[in-house]
């Protein structure tokens, strides 16, 4: 298999980084993903998917809130958006002065977003590393014009000291990812190697 390849094909898609947030028992707490997608092509009916690892604390809350809400920030907000993902909610509080409102499902709107969607959790699907939430768009605001902060920008904009944090917590993340996709597989695909 040409591994090299299948991830630099991987590695060009221009994703967005988003900030996925979720609230329950009294915590909020929120990260950055780039598995978020629109899924419906209904204009009424909206509808995303977005993956979630399960070693994360903002899974936490998602399961136990049944709702997240999704944000788009701009270049100018990567010290923002990297708040969300150089740490875990675990040990900080990562809306500690971060100007926030509650949305109509309960989960932490961030009041500076140039768009935000506020969801609820119709079905999940567990992939063994993550939960595929599919979710209903249930309430957001959009205030056009703007491009939104990708994956590529936010890396480049990351100073050295949050790259080497990115870096080492990807590799740690990806190791117990793989042993947890290879358990699925062998628990839930017939003809897994
Ligand atoms: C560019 C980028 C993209 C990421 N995409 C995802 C993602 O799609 N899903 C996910 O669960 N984590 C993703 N992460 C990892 C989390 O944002 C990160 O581990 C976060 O600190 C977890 O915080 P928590 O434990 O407070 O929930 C991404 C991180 C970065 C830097």
């Amino acid at each position: 298999m040409k591994l090299n390849e299948i991830n630099q094909l991987i590695k060009c898609l221009g994703r967005e980084a988003w900030v996925v947030t979720s609230a329950h028992a009294g915590q909020c707490n929120g990260l950055i993903a780039t598995f978020v997608s629109p899924i419906s092509i209904v204009p009424d009916l909206p509808r995303f998917a977005v993956a979630l690892s399960k070693l994360h604390h903002t899974w936490t809350l998602v399961e136990g809130s049944g709702a997240l809400a999704v944000h788009l920030l701009t270049a100018d907000q990567a010290d923002l958006a990297l708040r969300f993902g150089t740490q875990t909610g675990r040990e900080v509080d990562k809306f500690a002065g971060v100007a926030h409102h509650t949305g109509v499902t309960g989960s932490p709107l961030l009041s500076d977003a140039k768009g935000w969607l506020d969801c609820r959790v119709e079905a999940s699907f567990d992939t063994g590393d993550r939960t595929i939430y599919l979710v209903e768009v249930v309430a957001g605001d959009f205030s056009g014009d703007f491009s939104p902060l990708t994956q590529a920008q936010l890396l480049g904009l990351a100073t050295p000291d949050q790259l080497q944090i990115l870096r080492t917590q990807l590799a740690a993340d990806a190791a117990q990812d793989a042993i947890a996709i290879r358990k699925w597989r062998a628990k839930n695909v017939k003809d897994s190697r």
